[in-house]
């Protein structure tokens, strides 16, 4: 009987351990400046927390005790449903916020990675934002169209689309990438924007915020109204001219300033 108990207990623990591995590591304990006792995972929780309201910027790579916490969140249901809350406060903005006047000037922009089209089937073979970004490893996964459709967004961009709003992609990946960025949005079932706009070699110097907010500088003198954006990182919203609202979505896997 003790013996059957025991191998019972032996495979429970197996079992246990298995289910539970990667969330091991975060229930190491950490102290905080005030002598809090926290686990790694509260630490790594208030990390992204921060992240996302701006607190923390300029990040190179995910502090490294918190890469499994952030690749586990950025393909968890709470990602999911974090990011599908920003768009349905979209959809709400623009029902109660927005009177549309259908001229044909009424407009919206959105970015595309991390936002249209998700970088995290790149990312989960290349360190979960835990390695610095090699810009050129990147470019040649773009340039193979891989990125998976958002879908909460793609509710967003069809009901703009419904609406007669205008849609504008603002990204600030480079020109030479415009083919296999059109072929991959088409190939997952984006189309009908109004216009792509990329960094052209003129722009490459431009920080990202700067680069976005010229656009929205030039579509406004062009007469659109610019009813939202709606991106992942702060540099796609931040800056003037802005919108009439701006849309953050989740993503605590890397910074563009
Ligand atoms: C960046 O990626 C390229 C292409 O995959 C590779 O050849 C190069 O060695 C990488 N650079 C670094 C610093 O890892
Ligand atoms: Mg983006």
């Amino acid at each position: 009987m003790a013996k059957k108990l025991g191998i019972f207990f032996a495979i429970f623990c197996i079992l246990l351990t298995s289910s539970f591995a990667d969330w091991n590591i975060l229930k190491e304990y950490k102290t905080t400046n005030s002598g809090l006792k926290i686990s790694l995972k509260n630490y790594c929780e208030s990390w992204r927390m921060n992240v996302e309201l701006h607190n923390i910027r300029d990040y190179v790579v995910v502090p490294q005790e918190c890469v499994s916490y952030i690749a586990k969140y950025m393909t968890s249901t709470q990602y999911k449903v974090d990011s599908e809350r920003t768009i349905d406060e979209c959809i709400l903005h623009l029902s109660t916020n927005c009177i549309l006047e259908n001229d044909g000037k009424d407009a919206w922009i959105f970015d595309i990675d991390d936002t249209l089209l998700s970088t995290i089937p790149y990312y989960k073979q290349n360190g979960f934002g835990g390695n610095k970004l090699n810009v050129t490893s990147l470019e040649d996964w773009i340039s193979q169209g891989k990125g998976t459709a958002l879908d909460h967004s793609m509710k967003l961009f069809n009901h703009l689309k419904e609406l007669g709003v205008k849609i504008f992609l603002v990204s600030s990946r480079k020109e030479h990438l415009r083919s296999p960025t059109i072929d991959n949005l088409v190939h997952v079932g984006f189309y009908g924007w109004t216009s792509l706009i990329l960094r052209g070699q003129e722009d490459e110097c431009k920080s990202a915020q700067g680069f976005k907010a010229e656009v929205r500088s030039k579509l406004i003198s062009k007469g659109y109204r610019i009813w939202g954006i709606v991106g992942d990182q702060w540099s796609s919203i931040e800056g003037l001219p802005s919108a009439k609202r701006t849309f953050k979505l989740p993503n605590p896997l890397y910074y563009v300033a």
